[in-house]
């Protein structure tokens, strides 16, 4: 779970999407700008992605749930806090972004996130529907509100429809909202 010294490190959130494998070319782009990523997964992103991929693509160990680590010293998820630099969660459900945007901490990385003064940075993945709901819209102004940066999801393939609102973010401008939240 150690970050390598001198880089930056990404607390990188992994939440049930469809879009969930959309990380794994994520973290690919970031360790090549030079970051070091430690993957943090929902209990339901397992629907989706398998930890021992997202632990290869990240060669780091992922952390997924802090009850089976609770022979550490310390808990882990006060751990993680310490040692990101930034949190990125991406893709965010509909589901984390409410949780979030409402102080909830009923995982590893919820949690994290709430024990951390690290910038946040969220990357909405959802269908149109949810995403253009009154609810979800209100979460992630407040979010936004309180600091956070939110990389808007772009018009493109979904699962549920054939094209709409709600497809994870290119990397590309992942990446730039990454840096700019870092002063890099
Ligand atoms: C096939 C399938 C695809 C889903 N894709 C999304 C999605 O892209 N975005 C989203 O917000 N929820 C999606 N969901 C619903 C979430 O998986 C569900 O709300 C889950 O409990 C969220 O867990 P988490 O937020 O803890 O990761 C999907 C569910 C299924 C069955």
């Amino acid at each position: 779970m150690k970050p390598e010294k001198g880089t930056k490190n990404i607390l990188l959130g992994v939440s049930a999407s469809i879009a969930a494998y959309l990380a794994f070319d994520l973290i690919t782009l970031l360790r090549k700008e030079g970051f070091s990523v430690t993957p943090v997964m929902t209990r339901d992103a397992r629907h989706f992605v398998t930890p021992l991929s997202l632990q290869s693509f990240a060669g780091q160990e992922v952390i997924e749930d802090f009850f089976s680590l609770a022979g550490r010293p310390r808990p882990v998820h006060i751990e993680l806090a310490k040692q990101s630099d930034l949190i990125l969660i991406a893709p965010a459900t509909a589901d984390v972004i409410a949780k979030l945007a409402h102080g909830l901490a009923d995982d590893v990385l919820t949690c994290a996130a709430l024990a951390s003064t690290a910038p946040l940075v969220i990357a909405p993945a959802m269908n149109e529907k949810m995403y253009n709901h009154k609810f979800t819209q209100e979460n992630l102004k407040r979010l936004e509100a309180n600091g956070a940066k939110v990389v808007p999801p772009i018009h493109g393939h979904l699962v549920c429809s054939d094209e709409g609102m709600g497809h994870l973010a290119e990397n590309p401008a992942i990446l730039k909202a990454v840096r700019a939240a870092l002063a890099l």
